[in-house]
């Protein structure tokens, strides 16, 4: 089987996740859908505490739930008693629903409407994490109509690089943050303004992010910052946001270079000892706020879906002789369904639920259902091919591994595909549906055709 991971195994040639046998779950399920599990979560959530919590005690994680909002996966969180980091107003909105304390809040998010402002300083979070100077001169009049004072940690951009994909990467000049030379005006100015409190100071260097090296950078530069703003501010500051970004193996082995994204090595301990030493050294006052997302939703989830075609086809060269030959399988999940492999040509492993004790050793090209041609997913070890067992063919499940993070969220109704359902195996085993599948009526529940005179 390609994986090491502790959390599959098999009997009878089938692939179990959490004890649950994919194939069997699959009888009673339409493909595709997603499985998440519950102990899993807990278990990720439970490695954060310890590992940052255990060194540095004042630290607070936000789970970053852009990784995944689902309801049922928020509540688990939220009864995990760590908090939650939104990006949006809709974010915001779903956290109160999971039950979440607007003190256990934090709001994120590079262009925030003046409403989602409002909602977020009416309910009182915990801070608004500040991207621009222009959007501290937004929340100060919010705050003085409400007639409440807005807690603001603004975002910086500390300015390091990372070996991350260049989209993942967020402190390194770009659109997120606060220049660093403006810092000091910008805590200036949220001192200044009586509507306004200075509570922190936010960073985030990217996603995925495979070495330590970023984060204790960032820590140095941001400390730094902490000095100069409380001096030239005349204010003390009460916490650190380091953001998330702890990267998790997609693929295993040592990686092939600084900017093999794919095979992390770093542990939740080493991205700890480098951002809780930091902070013990310099300023043991503050706390940590920490803002994990992957690394928490990632491994929670697989994606299971079915092949529904398969064909050979010959390879030509630039004179159009055949030069090989490719077995290609499609699968009923694509872009609709998991973007972030053709947005970030993301690579999640795939195992043939059926066949998880025959040796995976024929290469395959795989692809999704959609009409374009970049629907087709990147092979394994950088190769255009995925390896899976010889008879592997129509009717097959293949499941992707590690897809809890970054894929329930960024679904698509794209040719007019419903979006996929999921279900998540609870702590004593039980299957629950968590998002049902859509229909063709929610297809068209928003279109509206009564303008349409013919
Ligand atoms: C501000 C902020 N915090 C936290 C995160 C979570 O990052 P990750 O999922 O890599 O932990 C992100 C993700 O983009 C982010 O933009």
């Amino acid at each position: 089987m390609p994986t090491n991971d502790p959390w599959f195994t098999v009997r009878d040639g089938h692939l179990y996740f959490d004890g649950a046998g994919i194939v069997e779950v699959a009888e009673g399920v339409e493909t595709p859908f997603y499985l998440f599990s519950e102990r899993r979560l807990r278990h990720n959530i439970a490695g954060l505490q310890e590992a940052f919590g255990g060194r540095y005690p004042r630290t607070e994680i936000f789970y970053a739930s852009k990784a995944c909002s689902n309801l049922w996966f928020l509540n688990v969180v939220r009864d995990c008693g760590i908090n939650i980091e939104v990006n949006s107003g809709g974010e915001l909105d779903k956290a109160l629903r999971a039950g979440f304390e607007p003190r256990q809040i934090v709001f994120n998010g590079v262009a925030k409407t003046r409403d989602e402002i409002a909602a977020a300083v009416n309910v009182g979070v915990r801070a608004l994490l500040v991207d621009s100077l222009h959007e501290l001169g937004r929340i100060a009049p919010v705050a003085a109509e409400v007639g409440r004072t807005a807690a603001v940690a603004p975002r910086i951009d500390v300015h390091v690089p990372t070996a991350t994909h260049p989209g993942l990467e967020t402190a390194h000049g770009g659109k997120a943050g606060i220049d660093r030379d403006d810092a000091a005006e910008a805590f200036g100015r949220a001192a200044a303004d009586p509507g306004l409190e200075p509570v922190g100071l936010h960073l985030h260097v990217g996603s995925q992010i495979t070495s330590v090296e970023p984060y204790r950078q960032a820590l140095a530069n941001a400390l730094d910052l902490v000095d100069e703003v409380e001096a030239a501010a005349g204010v003390r500051l009460q916490f650190l946001d380091a953001g998330g970004g702890f990267a998790v193996p997609f693929a295993e082995g040592p990686p092939a270079g600084a900017d093999d994204y794919f095979r992390s090595q770093v542990s939740l301990d080493e991205y700890a000892a480098t951002i809780c030493g930091a902070l013990a050294a310099r300023r043991p006052d503050l706390a940590l706020f920490i803002e994990p997302g992957r690394s928490v939703a990632a491994t929670t989830g697989v994606l299971v879906t079915r092949v529904e075609s398969e064909k050979s086809k010959r390879t030509r060269d630039g004179e159009g002789r055949v030069v090989g030959e490719e077995r290609w399988l499609t699968i009923d999940a694509g872009f609709n369904t998991m973007l972030e492999h053709t947005n970030y040509r993301w690579y999640f492993r795939t195992i043939a639920a059926a066949r998880a004790d025959e040796p995976a050793d024929t290469e395959f090209r795989l692809a999704g259902p959609l009409c374009d041609g970049g629907d087709v997913f990147a092979g394994d070890d950088d190769t255009l091919f995925r390896r899976f067992p010889a008879a592997t063919s129509v009717g097959d499940l293949v499941v992707f591994l590690d897809a809890g993070g970054y894929t329930l969220e960024m679904m698509n109704d794209y040719n007019a595909r419903p979006r996929a359902g999921a279900r998540a195996v609870t702590l004593v085993g039980d299957l629950v549906e968590v998002r049902r599948r859509e229909t063709s009526a929610d297809l068209c529940a928003f279109d509206l055709t009564s303008g349409f005179e013919g």
